[in-house]
């Protein structure tokens, strides 16, 4: 009986395996089983292919109009260093100090032991110079992007974003269960729309925009956007990554320089670029910063900034409060790029910012260009494609520290290149 039994057994876990084995046949033909290096390697195939393969440029030298690339001397015009700051003797001297008197590493995420007393006087000075009652700061811009939106956006919210806003704002978003409306580029008519049609639909209608859009250069509607906040009740948060340290009376942002600071419920900054550090932070109300300390998962879950980052930002933020020199000269210098390049009717996004774009027509020749820049010219600009943007462009971002001769000598040589592309 027992016999009977195992043989019997056998037989059906026989009869499984073949079906299973048979199941297992047609997966692997139909989905042809993946193989993970395989997969990298065609992938990588494919970028290259569409010409969208991005590779590291690594220079060798102290940021500034010009940096070390390949051992040879190139002007810089492609950083976001734009007052110079990420090479400046006094951001130097003043990491050595900290880091002599407090070692490097912070140790811990902020509510356990990583807060230093150095976060703690870099977020009130920040508060000080905002305007506002608080300020906190994250490891970098795309956290406190990311982790505000994600915190403050619940099932029952709805947020109205500008259609090229910052990857870290859409990633925010994403992250969040909010229900997202996307407005077209700047088009306060559009926002108008979506919000007059759903605001009342939810708990919260937050209106979330770049100042200045990072790819394209140019200033959204702010103005305008503050009344419709204040028609639909909504809440409004301003992406100033590259407005900080070069607009408003001490580098405050173009919120202060439009005199709307207060009507901006979260005003959001990178100590990145301007401030040439690294880190991000968000300004507002103590509820908004108090709710973020304990609600944000990119500043909870994260080591805190590191120590030479946060005694550079406070030595920036001293720096750009008074830095009116090197604002002007930096609008002297995009008011000169703007008409040299405008005179030479290159295909230029309309800019009103340190950044310009050129467009052009294919990913291939974007990058030719870029390529023959850095080569023939020494002339260090990217090429941006998509997916960052739909239509290719050569990027170009002025600093303060930029001669109008080293201007002169880039309008020279995009205008000898495209010329000579224009010819073959
Ligand atoms: C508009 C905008 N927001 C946020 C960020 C992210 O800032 P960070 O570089 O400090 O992470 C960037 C940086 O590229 C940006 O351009």
């Amino acid at each position: 009986m027992l016999f009977c039994t195992c043989k019997g057994q056998l037989r059906n876990n026989k009869k499984f395996f073949h079906a299973y084995f048979i199941q297992y046949k047609t997966y692997c033909v139909r989905v042809k089983i993946l193989n993970f290096y395989e997969f990298l390697a065609e992938n990588i195939e494919q970028i290259k292919r569409s010409s969208l393969y991005r590779k590291l440029r690594v220079f060798s030298s102290r940021s500034g109009p010009y940096v070390k690339y390949n051992g040879k001397k190139v002007i810089q015009v492609s950083s976001n260093n734009y007052l110079g700051l990420a090479g400046d003797v006094r951001l130097q001297r003043a990491v050595s100090e900290a880091v002599k008197k407090y070692g490097v590493g912070s140790t811990g995420s902020r509510l356990i032991s990583g807060t230093h007393e150095l976060h703690a006087r870099l977020e009130e000075q920040i508060a000080e110079l905002k305007g506002t009652e608080r300020a906190i700061v994250f490891s970098s811009g795309y956290d406190a992007n990311l982790g505000t939106l994600s915190a403050l956006l619940g099932e029952d919210d709805a947020v109205y974003s500008d259609e090229l806003n910052h990857a870290s704002i859409i990633d925010g978003i994403r992250l969040s269960k909010a229900q997202k409306f996307i407005y077209k580029h700047c088009d306060v008519e559009h926002l108008r729309e979506l919000l007059s049609e759903n605001h009342y639909k939810y708990k919260l209608n937050l209106i979330v925009t770049d100042s200045i859009f990072s790819m394209d250069g140019n200033r959204a509607p702010l103005q305008e956007i503050v009344k419709l906040k204040e028609c639909y009740g909504a809440v409004l948060f301003v992406d100033e990554a590259h407005s900080f340290g070069i607009y408003g009376p001490h580098g405050e942002g173009l919120v202060h320089e439009l005199g709307i600071a207060d009507k901006v419920d979260i005003q959001m900054g990178t100590l990145s670029k301007a401030a040439g550090s690294k880190g991000g932070y968000i300004a507002g109300s103590n509820d908004l910063i108090e709710y973020l300390a304990n609600k944000s998962r990119a500043f909870i879950f994260s080591t805190a900034p590191a120590i030479p980052s946060i005694a550079a930002s406070i030595e920036a933020v001293e720096i750009i409060k008074k830095a009116h020199n090197l604002r002007k000269k930096l609008h002297g210098n995009i008011k000169y790029l703007k008409k040299k390049l405008e005179e030479q009717k290159f295909n230029l996004i309309p800019s009103e910012s340190a950044i310009f774009c050129i467009k052009f027509d294919d990913i291939e020749q974007t990058c030719q260009v870029s390529e023959q820049l850095l080569d023939k010219y020494n002339v260090m600009a990217f090429a941006i494609r998509p997916p960052t943007v739909e239509i290719p462009r050569i990027r170009l971002c002025t600093m303060a520290l930029h001669e109008k001769s080293d201007l002169d000598y880039l309008v020279r040589s995009l205008s000898e290149l495209l010329n000579l592309n224009r010819k073959v």
